[in-house]
């Protein structure tokens, strides 16, 4: 499904942090963000998931963050889940008390009780409890994941490279029409970050849109993105290839900046 934003604007206390974004995100192909500290992408991210926080500015030109056919922005976040889109967070919170085991099975059923989304329902085709275990197995182990971390309460006490992990293990297990990975490479070892990257290919060849923001190539390199945008000072720059994240690893943001 392409996500496709328009006339986005987005304020903070009074404070504007997004000013008109427009970007068509096409379904089934990387898109990836980049930008100096502070310029805004979490925040588009979690703009995009319906976080309360955040004043998407009405006074202008009608603003829009529209999922296939479905306007996002009056939707809850919950709902904007159903539809299919999923945000895996820069820093995910702790849920103690839920176990991982418990969560992904809820989820998986939740979503398998749902209605097939656009006339095709994505990836995972209902499964059993048992068969969902197998399935859940499988990916555990495909990701390195412990075992043992699946009965913990939800990235609790989870180191930085177990809690990114577990984001991407959700995201395999929802297969969600879209994504968005914020920073999913910072912290993983050079192994994780390598499954992390095959995991997103994964994804991609399964159908899912991905939006992958980071600041590193050494995610690109291994994930090839299909567009690439500069978000600077919460204005979109410049959008191209993958050759624009090499020139931002070669001269940083500077010609963006001045
Ligand atoms: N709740 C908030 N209250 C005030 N300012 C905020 C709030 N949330 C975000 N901001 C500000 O909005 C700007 C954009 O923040 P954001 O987290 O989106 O940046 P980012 O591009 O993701 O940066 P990084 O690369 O460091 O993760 C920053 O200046 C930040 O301080
Ligand atoms: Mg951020």
């Amino acid at each position: 499904m392409n996500l496709k934003i328009k006339n986005l604007t987005v304020e903070i206390e009074n404070k504007v942090i997004l000013k008109d974004i427009n970007v068509d995100m096409t379904g089934g192909k990387i898109h990836a963000l980049m930008g100096p500290n502070g310029s805004g992408k979490s925040t588009l991210a979690q703009v995009l998931m319906g976080h309360p926080q955040y004043t998407v500015v009405r006074n202008g030109q009608l603003p829009s963050i529209k999922l296939g056919k479905y306007e996002l922005l009056n939707l809850s976040p919950d709902h904007r889940a159903r539809l299919g889109l999923f945000l895996a967070f820069q820093n995910p919170v702790s849920v103690p008390g839920v176990t991982v085991a418990n969560l992904l099975r809820t989820a998986n059923a939740e979503k398998n009780s749902q209605e097939p989304r656009n006339g095709k329902k994505l990836h995972n085709p209902a499964l059993s409890i048992i068969e969902f275990n197998e399935f859940l197995f499988k990916k555990t182990k495909n990701l390195n994941i412990a075992p043992e971390l699946l009965r913990r309460g939800l990235n609790e006490d989870f180191s930085g490279g177990e809690k990114k992990k577990l984001e991407m293990l959700q995201a395999e297990i929802l297969a969600p029409n879209f994504a968005v990975f914020d920073e999913i490479d910072t912290g993983l070892d050079v192994d994780a970050l390598k499954i992390v990257s095959d995991s997103i290919n994964h994804l991609k060849k399964q159908g899912s849109g991905i939006l992958l923001i980071t600041h590193y190539l050494r995610i690109l390199k291994f994930t090839k993105p299909d567009f690439v945008y500069i978000l600077v000072k919460g204005r979109l720059r410049q959008s191209g290839n993958y050759r624009l994240a090499e020139t931002v690893e070669k001269h940083g943001y500077k010609r963006w900046l001045s």
